[in-house]
């Protein structure tokens, strides 16, 4: 199964949950500033939010894309105060054409003293076992 991790991550969260989902999956991630031009069976994205937005840098990365050349689009994120990035993410690949997968991931993510601590290591132990479903 071939695969591809990318992300937009202004505090570090979904870079750190990108690199868990790598491990999983054997493959590096990276940001949504790396191109992605090979065919895949799943690519996994993952964002935060920001005064209640998923960066407008996923949706740049996701016109730049061949929906027929990406089978099934997997989403991850974490969040502080909404419920998820997820809905906001899905509503951008979904328009654009994309097979969005029903299972997605959400954790906490923490701002300032709120959900502080979080991803913590439980939250990434929930998202390899996650990743792991869907990879092996
Ligand atoms: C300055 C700041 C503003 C934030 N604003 C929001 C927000 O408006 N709504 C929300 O649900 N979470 C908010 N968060 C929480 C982030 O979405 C959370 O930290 C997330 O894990 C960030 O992911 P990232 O580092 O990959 O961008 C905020 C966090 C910080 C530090």
């Amino acid at each position: 199964m071939k695969l591809a991790i990318r992300y937009y991550s202004k505090f570090g969260h979904s870079a750190q949950m990108a690199e868990v989902v790598g491990e999983v999956a054997g493959v590096k991630p990276a940001s949504v500033d790396t191109p992605l031009t090979e065919e895949v069976d799943i690519l996994f994205i993952g964002a935060g939010v920001f005064l209640g937005k998923v960066n407008g840098r996923i949706k740049e990365f996701a016109r730049s894309l061949d929906p027929k050349k990406v089978k099934k689009v997997v989403l991850f994120g974490s969040s502080a105060l909404i419920e998820s990035p997820v809905a906001q993410m899905r509503k951008i690949f979904e328009e654009l054409g994309f097979t969005v997968a029903e299972e997605s991931f959400t954790c906490r993510g923490a701002m300032g003293p709120v959900h502080s601590g979080h991803p913590d290591a439980s939250d990434l132990q929930a998202l390899r076992e996650f990743a792991k479903a869907l990879v092996h």
